[in-house]
């Protein structure tokens, strides 16, 4: 696991935009893992920033989101295909269908999740993903607990996260989803690259736990110690609790 410490969001935008910057130029067709949240849009806006000025093209890449709230309706502005298309893709030149999400409004859960995974293995695999954390160690919405070796599934969020996100619902925790589906921990172990962004010292303890802690589901993030091409992005707060 590669710990970068930077100044500050702007810089830890530059720094994760050369990443895929970098790999899109080796590979205008490069399959790319997706957050939405916060954490990423530093990196979302600079890439946003160089397509416009011709550094950057997204025309033949491929993109998987990472996780989707169940039930909310698609028109509904915090459905996390709505959030990342505003934040992202409609913002670049993806080709229309190149962009997929978990459809968290499917009839069949679990054939849906299953048709996720075969989706992304169908596509060779994610190349580079990039992850926010949760202050609670989560990854994607695989909280505490999970399953080490998970695949797409659908998930209970927890208090704790509903409490986090409720800044998204009018401060309304009980607008906020109780369920989502989300890629499970084995299924962003088998991107190629994982670039993980986190800033501000509510995430310190969890970083502390993801780079210094004993690897354990309940703090999913620790399984990322056992992936080969792990790259972490901090800013100086979020890296306050490291050793
Ligand atoms: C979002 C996601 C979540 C967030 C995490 C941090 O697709 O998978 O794991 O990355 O909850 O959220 P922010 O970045 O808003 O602090």
């Amino acid at each position: 696991m590669e710990i970068v410490i930077l100044e500050d969001a702007a810089e830890i935008g530059r720094v994760g935009a050369d990443a895929f910057t970098d790999l899109l130029g080796r590979r205008p067709q490069a399959v790319l893992g997706l957050a939405t949240g916060s954490s990423p849009l530093s990196v979302y806006d600079e890439l946003v920033r160089r397509h416009e000025q011709g550094g950057v093209s997204f025309a033949q890449a491929r993109a998987f989101t990472l996780d989707e709230y169940v039930g909310l309706p698609k028109d509904h502005p915090e459905r996390y295909r709505n959030v990342i298309d505003r934040d992202f893709v409609d913002r670049v030149d993806f080709a229309p269908d190149a962009v997929r999400g978990p459809d968290g409004s499917a009839e069949d859960i679990p054939a849906a999740c299953e048709e996720y995974e075969a989706a992304i293995a169908e596509a060779g695999g994610v190349d580079l993903q990039i992850l926010g954390i949760g202050t609670d160690g989560h990854i994607a919405f695989n909280e505490p607990g999970s399953s080490l070796a998970s695949r797409t599934r659908i998930k209970t969020l927890t208090r704790q996260t509903r409490i986090d996100n409720a800044r998204f619902f009018g401060d309304d925790v009980d607008a906020v989803p109780t369920h989502c589906l989300t890629q499970g921990l084995a299924t962003i172990m088998a991107a190629r690259h994982v670039m993980l962004v986190a800033t501000g010292s509510g995430k310190a303890e969890a970083v502390h736990h993801m780079a210094e802690g004993a690897v354990s589901a309940m703090w999913p993030a620790t399984i990322l110690q056992h992936h080969p091409h792990v790259t972490v992005l901090l800013d100086p707060a979020a890296a306050g609790r490291l050793q």
